[in-house]
C-alpha cells in the first residue's frame, strides 16, 4: 500500500470530517499517501483531489460536514462515467479506495470494485443509520440527539398553547431515527416507513392520550406510508375536531452541527481499522460497530440486506402510552 483514496458520498453526515482525519493519519504515519477526492464519485470522474497532509486534517475532528465535500452522482451510475474514474485511478496510481457514505456509496463502490480489480472498503456514514452490518452509523447519534433537542424545545411551545404537534424526521426509507426519537423525546406517537399507518387509528388515539394534558407529539418519519408530518395532520384534522394542530418539518438541521463524542470516537476508529485492513490485504468489506466492537463483513451483503430497526420497540412504546389521567 503506498496511495489509498478516500472519499465522502452522499448525504453528508455528522463525524465524516473525524474519519477523514484518522484515515489520513494512520496512513502517514504508516508511509501512505492519502488523496482525498473532491464530491465524492464526482471527483474521481474528473480528477478532482488533493494529497492530503497533516495540516489539512489539523482541528477538523470536531467539525460538521465533510471537507471533501459529497455530491450524489448520477453520472458514476453508468459505465461511461466509471470508465473516467477507472482512468484516472489508475494514472493517480491508487492502490485502494475508501468510501464513507451510505448503501448507493457502497453500490457503487462494489461495482467500480469489480470492474476494475481494486480493493475497496466501505464505512458506513449516514445520519439514517439504515445500513446493515453495523449497530450505528457515523452521523446517526449526533443527528438523533440533534431532533431530541429540537422536539424538546417544540413540546416547550405546544405545552404552551395546548397544541399537537406532528414532526417530521429525516431518515429516507427507514424509521431508525424516528423510533428512537420518539422513545428520548417521550412523544406520544410515532409513524414509520416499517409499520402501516392508519389515520383513524391514529386520530383515536391521540384523543385518549390528550385528555386532560396540554400537549401531544407525533415524532413522523419522512418515509411513512401516511405521506409526511403535514399530510397524515391533514388527514387526521377532519377526524379531531376542536384539538388545535401543527406540523413541523426539521429538515436538514439533522444533518449539520459538531458531531457527538460518540460519532468522533465511532469515525476515528472506523477509519483507522479502515486502514489498518487494508495493509493486511483485506477488500471489498464493509466495517461495522457490534457493541463497543469493530467488525467487518463482505460489502455485497451489506447492500443486499434491508436494515430495520428492532420494532419490539413499538410494542414497548404502546405500553408507554398516557392513558386519562
Ligand atoms: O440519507 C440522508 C438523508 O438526509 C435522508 O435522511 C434524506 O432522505 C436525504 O438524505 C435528503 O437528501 P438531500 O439532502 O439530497 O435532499
Amino acid at each position: 500500500m503506498k496511495k489509498i483514496g478516500l472519499m465522502t458520498s452522499g448525504g453528508d453526515a455528522p463525524g465524516m470530517n473525524s474519519c477523514i482525519r484518522s484515515i489520513t493519519k494512520y496512513c502517514l504515519n504508516e508511509g501512505i499517501e492519502s488523496i482525498g477526492f473532491h464530491d465524492g464519485f464526482q471527483g474521481i470522474i474528473e480528477n478532482k483531489y488533493e494529497v492530503l497532509s497533516f495540516e489539512n486534517v489539523d482541528n477538523i475532528v470536531q467539525r460538521g460536514g465533510t471537507i471533501l465535500g459529497t455530491y450524489r452522482c448520477e453520472q458514476f451510475k453508468t459505465k461511461q462515467g466509471r470508465q473516467k474514474a477507472i482512468k484516472n485511478i489508475e494514472s493517480i496510481g491508487l492502490d485502494a479506495l475508501i468510501c464513507i457514505g451510505g448503501d448507493g456509496t457502497f453500490t457503487g463502490a462494489s461495482i467500480l470494485s469489480e470492474e476494475m480489480n481494486i480493493p475497496v472498503i466501505g464505512i458506513p456514514g449516514t445520519i439514517d443509520n439504515d445500513i446493515f452490518g453495523t449497530d450505528h452509523t457515523i452521523g446517526y447519534d449526533t443527528a438523533l440527539n440533534t431532533v431530541v433537542e429540537a422536539v424538546d424545545k417544540i413540546r416547550d411551545t405546544a405545552g404552551s398553547h395546548n397544541r399537537i404537534f406532528f414532526v417530521e424526521v429525516m431518515g429516507k426509507n427507514a424509521g431508525f431515527i424516528a423510533l428512537n426519537s420518539a422513545i428520548a423525546s417521550g412523544a406520544e406517537s410515532v409513524l414509520i416507513p416499517e409499520e402501516h399507518t392508519d389515520a383513524d387509528l391514529l386520530a383515536k388515539d391521540l384523543i385518549e392520550q390528550n385528555k386532560g394534558r396540554r400537549s401531544s407529539i407525533v415524532i413522523v418519519a419522512e418515509g411513512d406510508d401516511g405521506g409526511g408530518a403535514k399530510k397524515i395532520m391533514n388527514q387526521v384534522k377532519p377526524l379531531m375536531s376542536g384539538y388545535s394542530l401543527r406540523h413541523s418539518i426539521l429538515g436538514h438541521i439533522q444533518r449539520g452541527g459538531r458531531p457527538s463524542a460518540f460519532d468522533r470516537m465511532l469515525a476515528t476508529r472506523m477509519g483507522a481499522y479502515a486502514v489498518e485492513l487494508l495493509i493486511r490485504g483485506e477488500s471489498n468489506i464493509m466495517i461495522g460497530s457490534n457493541g463497543d466492537k469493530l467488525v467487518y463483513l463482505p460489502i455485497k451483503e451489506a447492500i443486499k440486506i434491508i436494515s430495520k430497526p428492532d420494532l419490539t420497540k413499538l410494542e414497548m412504546l404502546t405500553k408507554l402510552r398516557t392513558l386519562t389521567m
